[in-house]
């Protein structure tokens, strides 16, 4: 198949489901607005946010039942181009809804349905056969999919020559670093856990990370801050870039963006102090926004100018 430079990859993606409603009260009837639709998961927001910033990618992910038609058409509508996988169970979903009254955002999420061994084998044969630059791994595995299933896709990207972004925390991030990856972007808590501790400290972030990349766990690592920003940190260098100073609405899809920034900055040649800019803008771009929306190009490039001044 012809090379292509970004492929995402999400085995377990999810059609969000998003609303608003004034007050939250059990035994009632909760009136919720006319609900927005977006396609969801880790690997297909990241082709998203490339997308928003002009670049393209090809999405893989597995699809099933009706919620998987309605995914497939979301995707269509962001032209993205994809390659679905059919699965037998229905993709999941999601639903995040705001009340108007506190302005609290509930967030229901579901688990994604078991996914059958030949199901996988399929997924990981499109990997396989789809060598590209770079290959975004990114969200939660589906009910039934052992924590290794991420350490294959780094087997295949490795055997690909394809430079592999990893998004994704616990045991199934564990197991990648193993086998080593190019980029991995656990936040500060993720971090910790990886490497064994209950907390890090903000001047201890620089030195996990290399611990880390010096086991060859990964060649950079960047690790999100929330609110504070991020640290992108090599075998030799650190980079801390703070968070601008932004209207908060909602954090949902903010690490997602961050890893679309980085990736397509990446695919663009662009330093790796440029990078991290980049995944800070659009992480921070996303929060400026409701719901399980990402971020408006203008408000990414407007942040990038701010953090690169
Ligand atoms: N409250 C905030 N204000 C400004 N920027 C933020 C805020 N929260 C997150 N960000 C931006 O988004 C980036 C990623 O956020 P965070 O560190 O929360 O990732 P995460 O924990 O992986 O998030 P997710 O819940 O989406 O997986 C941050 O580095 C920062 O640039
Ligand atoms: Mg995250």
């Amino acid at each position: 198949m012809k090379p292509v430079d970004i492929v995402t990859l999400t085995v377990n993606p999810a059609l969000d489901k998003s609303t608003h409603f004034k007050g939250l009260v059990a035994e009632q009837k909760i009136r919720c607005a006319e609900p927005r639709y977006d396609a969801g998961g880790g690997g297909i927001n990241v082709s998203k946010a490339i997308a928003r910033l002009g670049g393209s990618s090809l999405a893989i992910y597995t699809s099933g039942g009706a919620t998987g038609k309605i995914l497939e058409d979301l995707v269509r509508a962001e032209k993205i181009d994809s390659q679905t996988i059919a699965v037998k169970s229905w993709t999941r979903e999601s639903f995040v809804a705001v009340d108007e009254h506190t302005n609290l955002q509930y967030r229901f999420g579901f688990s994604g349905g078991k996914i059958e061994d030949n199901e996988v084998q399929s997924v990981l044969k499109a990997i396989e056969d789809q060598p590209s630059k770079y290959l975004v791994a990114s969200g939660s595995l589906n009910e039934g999919l052992t924590t290794d299933f991420y350490q294959k896709v780094a087997q295949i990207a490795k055997n690909n020559g394809s430079r592999l972004i990893v998004d994704t925390s616990g045991e199934a991030l564990s197991k990648i670093i193993e086998v080593g990856a190019y980029l991995i972007k656990p936040n500060v808590g993720e971090l910790a856990k990886l490497i064994g501790v209950e907390k890090l400290e903000m001047e201890e972030v620089d030195h996990a990370a290399k611990e880390i990349i010096a086991k060859g766990g990964a060649e950079i690592v960047v690790v999100s801050l929330g609110p504070q920003g991020a640290m992108l940190v090599t075998a030799d260098a650190c980079e801390y870039v703070p968070a601008p100073n932004v209207a908060k609405k909602s954090t949902v899809g903010a690490g997602d963006s961050m890893v679309g920034g980085i990736t397509w900055a990446l695919s663009q040649g662009k330093s790796l102090k440029e990078v991290i800019r980049w995944g800070v803008a659009c992480g921070s771009a996303a929060t400026m926004n409701e719901g399980t929306q990402l971020f408006k190009s203008e408000d990414a490039q407007r942040l990038f100018d701010w953090v690169s001044k």
